[in-house]
């Protein structure tokens, strides 16, 4: 047996201690295992294949990033060249993917992805090739699953900066806007800003209203508490707007989310006239070290996968429904992305310790 992995899409913490499970558990079936580089460039000929061994994969499991390096740029489908007059035209080397594949005698594919990156390796799937997802992403919007690796860790750090700019904020009596990655979830804004004691938390899920979010900051001035602290997701919106979008993108990219919390902290000072500040937390949270939750849930995640090769579990991916880990058609959980259930316990609980969503 020779199967290949692949990082498409965002790094996330955990991803080498997939990579590293992966390996060692198929190691020890005596099979062969290959990287791919680059998302699934280097089944295209732009970057290399590599071999992965024990010996290769040997103390990475701590480590932040991928081995196999990743980009959201080489969807096979929608592969972008460039022109001889410097426009990069789209064209679909799927074919070209799945010959190359067969040519390195690969029996099946560990891919590990986020939404997009599943949504690539379920339309190889239909095209015959044999794969197994992994889902991957600090935004924790993979349907099927309880949790992605890399949240937790993103959550973290997330944590780790409201409680810094708490002292400071709290020093000048000013109110701090953080926005924190999600794309159109919310779940990082909302686990790190109930976890670090947010006073406000705005969500894609729920559309606030910057008069609510002004009263609760007011609220807390008339009570003695001059500083506030507003964790905003990059997703975010006003009631009956849109999310803030950083505008232009290279070929390829998704649209660049963000934005929002400088647009929020502008509106709060004009209308309550209190010093606000704010911070994009941007890519410190896809960065270092993954937690131990992260890591466990990642090694489970990649012994899980070879497991699912072994059962020619094709176009399934595994996922976390606690106590155990499962597979299930990545069809299905690509159907409808996870979003915040808005009646969740964990929105209750925010609503009952007193933190606004501005609604
Ligand atoms: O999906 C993961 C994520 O980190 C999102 O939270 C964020 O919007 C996006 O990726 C950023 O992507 P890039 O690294 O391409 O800027």
């Amino acid at each position: 047996m020779r199967i290949a992995l692949s990082t498409g899409g965002g790094d996330a913490p955990g991803l080498n201690a997939v990579i590293r499970a992966a390996v060692l558990s198929a190691a020890r079936l005596g099979w062969d295992v290959l990287g791919i580089r680059r998302g699934y460039a280097g089944l295209l000929g732009d970057d290399d294949i590599v071999p992965l061994t024990p010996e290769t994969v040997r103390g990475i499991g701590h480590l932040g990033g991928t081995i196999l390096r990743t980009t959201n740029r080489s969807d096979p489908f929608r592969y972008q060249r460039k022109q001889a007059d410097g426009t990069v035209k789209e064209i679909d080397r799927s074919d070209e993917l799945l010959a190359r594949a067969k040519e390195l005698g690969i029996d099946g594919v560990i891919a590990i992805g986020g939404d997009g990156s599943l949504g690539i390796a379920q339309r190889l799937h239909e095209k015959g090739l044999k794969i197994v997802g992994v889902p991957k992403t600090i935004d924790n919007d993979v349907s099927g699953t309880l949790a992605t690796f890399g949240f937790d860790t993103a959550v973290n750090t997330a944590i780790e900066a409201i409680d810094k700019l708490h002292t400071t904020a709290e020093s000048h009596d000013r109110v701090i806007a953080l926005e924190v990655m999600g794309r159109h979830a919310g779940f990082i804004a909302l686990h790190s800003g109930l976890a670090a004691t947010a006073d406000v938390i705005l969500i894609p899920e729920i559309p606030y209203d910057i008069d609510k979010v002004c009263n609760k900051i007011q609220q807390r001035d008339r009570a003695g508490r001059l500083f506030s602290i507003v964790v905003v997701a990059e997703g975010a919106r006003p009631i009956g707007g849109s999310h803030s979008s950083l505008g232009k993108s290279l070929p390829g990219e998704a649209e660049r989310v963000g934005g929002i919390a400088e647009h929020v902290a502008r509106d709060i000072e004009e209308r309550t006239g209190k010093e606000c500040r704010s911070l994009v937390l941007g890519h410190l949270q896809r960065g270092g070290m993954p937690t131990g939750y992260d890591r466990l849930l990642a090694t489970r995640f990649g012994g899980a996968a070879v497991r699912a090769v072994a059962d020619r579990r094709w176009g399934e991916m595994v996922a976390l429904q606690p106590p155990n880990i499962v597979t299930l058609p990545i069809a299905d959980a690509l159907r409808t992305p996870k979003r915040v259930d808005v009646a969740s316990d964990v929105v209750a609980t925010a609503r009952t310790v007193g933190i606004s969503f501005g609604d």
